[in-house]
């Protein structure tokens, strides 16, 4: 056996006595050695024809790395017993090889290691920056040879090109390779140094779990190494970085920004990254394209190039905007006179023209931010009544429009950068809008000639629109754009025109000229149109601003202003988070170990300050939607007229209480008004000790019913917490009738009547304690428990016992009423059983406070003992009517039919997840109301894995909880208006989220309470 035959080698040549496990190699051996010494190795028998001063320098180099910065994370050479690095040992058949042990590094490779987030790509960018610093002073004869893949000499692909037959995809890879030849001298005057030149993906190694900082624990395979410039080196892993990225413009920024941290680049070197990286992958498909023409029955030469062709032809990278991208990533200027141009505007505020003939140094600033404004009331539809209204509230007169001001104003799809409405998108204004009657005249600030004049009619667009060309004394060009001017300037004016100082060369459109808009110039300046060209965004992504500052800087200087006036900073979130822990209690939650500040939202989608929106699937709270517009007029019409308490008649406590009627069986016929779900249910306890005179309560365990005294004490999931006030006397605890993880499970049809038969003892210890039994409470359907759908008929049977003991039934339907289930309106029909006290809370007021309890005559005659009951907010003349409208609309909408329609959407797709991935253990729920068991390979509960999911999903920009005993259950609850391309991005997220959770299994705990041989934790 080969590997017992080289087990024997390792043993009498480095004196280690291992077990050996062959690993991929293209033509030479590898071997995993695990030794008995309990460190592991790599043995690597290269094959006999090999070139050994190739792997002489391999070796070479690793020494050379682990002597000169022994910090890096390359593996380290172990000697021969002989002292010898390399030697030469005659294989089974006799023939010598050349032979070395390396360590074993930890880690897994980079391909499979996902997500690729920033901060790791940043980390390799400061392992590669810094592994080619140790290299610089490595010398070796082998270094200096002529192959394929040293970078310099990749212009040999020229030779090749007629070998790709599509006629488009030859046309780009010459275009590339012209590109390439343009700037080969740049590259060849480079100086050379020896370089890794193949840092792949796979070649990386990662460390860290799930939820651990991930970092880069190896840089492996030295065997392409050669002398080059070291911006190849860079270029090669950019190659790779980018491929099947998200955001691959951003990630090789990332990669570019952690190399120069480590090993200062030149302007003129990082301008050579991107033209180098597309040369690579050029290379890489021409190499493959050759060998597929070799080898026509390998399917793998294919299919390996697919990533590389979809980078190359990925239409919205923009490649012309790289440079400064990169330079930025850096912190050099974007073009060699930025720092002139910006110092001459600095030098000249004040001494410009007055664009509009006046001093703007007074005129008021109007805020159209995320935060301070309501334009548009949809932030996803912008009608064009709207928009030739905004900032209406500034008044007709001059005002301005600030810059770096994130606005929900840009609502059409063309500033999303994904296919979803949640995908990020481009909302931070990189102008200075200045805000004047139509006609007004614009005065050009400076002198400078036209480069774009154009009347863009598209919708919501610039309507007329000019750029000039401006040079400094210096020569250093730069450009100002003015936007949303009367068309009519492009019958005056033409490309290459002068336009002097002070020249009146515009006037402000109408919105029936100008795209649509109230009466505005967009200002903006840049200091590079490389990219833009006549086309510059007039917004940017709020995640990409370190580079819009860097070309679309601050205008202010040329209004005469100062910088600060027109610098718009949105409410700082590390200011919030720091005066919350300031003034409240620590155990006042934040979800996500990045919290989120939401400032606005719409139906299913909220907004954070800088605009960025983010799929609400969590809250149920907006029953009906965010800023539902019925809501808002319902409110403010009853806030003009009066609001007062129930003390005072007025129609609309009887109108609510009539509609919550109309929801339930006849036998309910008395409304409770309060203000929580946890109000509620403390006056349903109160109700049900006056009828029954009893005092004690059956509840399942793991039930949440509110945050007061008496609430607590029914609620396990509370008081049995560590810290919590444990169980009081007269409360009786019954498993939750979950059929996933419980004790009766799904095959076994008696399960309802197993699980309704854990109540029998429950209620005999009440009895025999002297409590007696004053009712049962539960979440219909538990939802802190984990979104269990108890079997059906579970309930009914329940409430037959309780009644046969004297008890009350209480349906806490805070989660499960009001339509969410699709099928049911209240979660108790599904289950064939009728309580006596139903708590509603939570939708019902959409956000506005407000609990409502409903019960029988009998049982609220019982209460009715002389003690007037008197909530003073539990309601209000507000309250009602917000009530009322909620669950008109949840009618008037069909959103309990969509809550159906959805939910199928929605479990279908979960259901084809949980076939997919191991770690969906179960998925279950009704309509809107999911949840999704993630579970351990060994079936234990996913905590760490749903914790995970939680936080990565909200990078994804989808907010959902996790709930259940040991948190490890999705928690998908969204507002009831949510629609089938929600429902799709959520199961989109989901899988990318579970693709990166793989195979993700937790260390083993050690739970041995005593000394354990071979157990290395104890
Ligand atoms: C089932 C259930 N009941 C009662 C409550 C308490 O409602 P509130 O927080 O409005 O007091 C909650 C809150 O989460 C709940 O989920």
């Amino acid at each position: 056996m080969l590997t017992e035959f080289w087990a024997e080698a390792l043993r009498v040549h480095w004196g280690i006595e291992a077990e050996l496990e062959p690993l991929d190699g293209e033509y030479d051996l590898n071997f995993l050695a695990r030794a008995r010494n309990g460190r592991d190795y790599v043995l690597k028998v290269m094959r006999p024809e090999c070139e050994a001063e190739l792997v002489e320098m391999q070796v070479a180099a690793l020494d050379h790395i682990a002597e000169v910065a022994p910090g890096l994370p390359f593996p380290k050479v172990f000697a021969a017993l002989d002292g010898a690095m390399l030697p030469e040992i005659p294989d089974e058949a006799g023939a010598p090889r050349r032979v070395w042990l390396l360590e074993r590094l930890p880690g897994r490779c980079y391909a499979l290691s996902l997500p690729h987030s920033e901060e790791l790509i940043l980390k390799l960018g400061r392992v590669l920056g810094a592994t080619d610093r140790a290299l610089e002073g490595f010398a070796h004869d082998g270094l200096a040879r002529d192959f394929k893949w040293n970078l310099v000499q990749a212009g040999w692909i020229d030779r090749h090109l007629d070998a790709i037959t599509d006629p488009v995809r030859r046309v780009m890879l010459s275009d590339i390779a012209a590109e390439f030849s343009g700037v080969h001298d740049r590259l060849a005057a480079l100086p050379i140094q020896a370089i890794h030149n193949d840092v792949n993906d796979y070649n990386i190694l990662v460390e860290g779990g799930l939820n651990e900082t991930r970092k880069v624990s190896g840089l492996i395979d030295l065997g392409d190494m050669c002398a080059a410039p070291r911006v190849c080196d860079l270029a090669i892993a950019g190659a790779y970085v980018v491929l099947d990225h998200p955001r691959p413009e951003r990630a090789l920024a990332a990669l570019v920004r952690g190399y120069h941290a480590a090993n200062r680049l030149s302007a003129e070197e990082v301008d050579l990254i991107w033209p180098l990286l597309r040369m690579r992958l050029a290379v890489s498909v021409v190499n493959s394209t050759l060998m597929a023409a070799e080898n026509p029955d390998d399917p793998y030469v294919t299919i390996s190039q697919a990533p590389a062709w979809r980078f190359l032809e990925n239409a919205s990278v923009n490649g012309g905007l790289m440079a400064a991208r990169l330079r930025v990533a850096c912190g050099l200027p974007v073009t060699a006179g930025a720092e002139r141009v910006q110092a001459y505007l600095d030098a000249h505020r004040g001494r410009f023209a007055q664009m509009f003939g006046t001093d703007l140094s007074a005129v008021p600033m109007g805020s159209l931010s995320v935060e301070n404004s309501t334009w548009p009331q949809n932030p996803f539809h912008m009608p064009l009544d709207e928009a030739a209204r905004v900032g209406e509230e500034f008044g007709t007169g001059l005002w301005l429009g600030y810059y770096n001001e994130p606005r929900l104003i840009y609502a059409e799809p063309g500033f999303r950068k994904g296919p979803w409405k949640a995908s990020d998108r481009r909302t931070v204004h990189l102008a200075v809008d200045v805000f004047a009657p139509a006609g007004t005249i614009l005065h050009a600030p400076l002198s400078g000639r036209v480069e774009v004049v154009e009347n863009r009619t598209g919708h919501l667009d610039y309507g007329g629109v000019v750029i000039l060309h401006h040079e400094t004394p210096q020569g250093d060009a730069f450009y100002t754009l003015y936007g949303h001017l009367d068309p009519e300037v492009c019958d005056r004016l033409k490309p290459g025109d002068p336009v002097a100082q002070d020249a009146g060369f515009a006037r402000l459109g109408d919105a029936s000229q100008n795209g649509g808009w109230a009466p505005h110039v967009h200002f903006q300046l840049a200091l590079t149109t490389q990219g833009m060209e006549a086309d510059w965004p007039g917004v940017g992504d709020p995640d990409e601003m370190d580079l819009w500052h860097a070309v679309c800087p601050n205008p202010a200087a040329l209004l005469n202003l100062p910088d600060d006036k027109v610098f718009y900073r949105p409410t700082d979130k590390a200011a919030v988070l720091a005066g919350r822990r300031a003034h409240f209690g620590g155990n006042l939650s934040l979800t996500y170990d990045d919290p989120v500040m939401l400032v606005r939202g719409w139906k299913h989608h909220l907004f954070d300050e800088w605009g960025r929106p983010y799929l609400d699937a969590y809250n149920n709270v907006p029953n009906v939607g965010h800023a539902h517009p019925r809501i808002q007029a319902v409110a403010a019409d009853q806030l003009k007229r009066m609001n007062s308490n129930t003390r005072y008649l007025h129609p609309a406590q009887l109108a609510f209480a009539e509609k919550v009627l109309s929801k339930l069986p006849e036998r309910f016929e008395v409304c409770f008004f309060v203000n929580s779900g946890t109000e509620a249910n403390e006056l349903a306890l109160r109700l049900a000790r006056a009828h029954t005179g009893n005092i004690g309560m059956v509840t399942p365990d793991h039930g949440y019913h509110g945050n007061t005294t008496g609430a607590i004490a029914i609620s396990a999931y509370k008081f049995n917490k560590p810290g919590g006030v444990g169980q009081a006397d007269w409360v009786e605890l019954v498993e939750v009738a979950d059929d996933y993880r419980g004790r009766f499970k799904r095959d076994d049809a008696e399960r309802a009547r197993k699980f309704a038969d854990l109540v029998d003892p429950a209620i005999a210890r009440l009895q025999d304690k002297g409590h007696g039994v004053a009712g049962f409470i539960a979440e219909t359907f538990p939802s802190v428990g984990g979104q269990i759908i108890p079997p059906k008929g579970y309930l009914a049977a329940v409430y037959d016992k309780i009644r046969a003991a004297g008890g009350v039934c209480i349906a806490d339907e805070v989660q499960t009423g009001l339509g969410r289930l699709g099928d049911y309106y209240f979660g108790f029909e599904h289950q064939g059983a009728e309580p006596d006290i139903v708590v509603m809370g939570k939708p019902i007021g959409n956000g506005h406070p407000l609990g409502v309890l409903v019960t029988t005559r009998e049982i609220a005659h019982s209460f009715n003992n002389g003690i007037e009951f008197f909530s003073t907010f539990g309601g209000s003349t507000l309250s009602c009517r917000i009530g009322k409208e909620v669950l008109d609309i949840v009618d008037d909408e069909g959103l309990q039919e969509n809550a159906r329609l959805m939910g199928a959407r929605l479990m279908n797709g979960l259901r084809a997840l949980e076939g997919e991935f191991g770690c969906v253990g179960d998925v279950r729920g009704m309509g809107l109301f999911l949840g999704v068991e993630l579970i351990n390979p060994d079936g234990s509960e996913g905590t760490e894995i749903c914790r995970y999911v939680k936080n990565r999903m909200r990078d994804h920009r989808i907010l959902i909880g996790s709930e259940g005993p040991k948190d490890n259950i999705l928690k998908i609850r969204p507002p009831l208006t949510i629609e089938a391309e929600d429902v799709d991005m959520i199961l989109w997220a989901l899988r990318t989220v579970l693709t990166e959770v793989g195979d993700w299994a937790p260390a083993p705990v050690c739970d041995h309470d005593h000394h354990h041989a071979g157990c290395g934790c104890c």
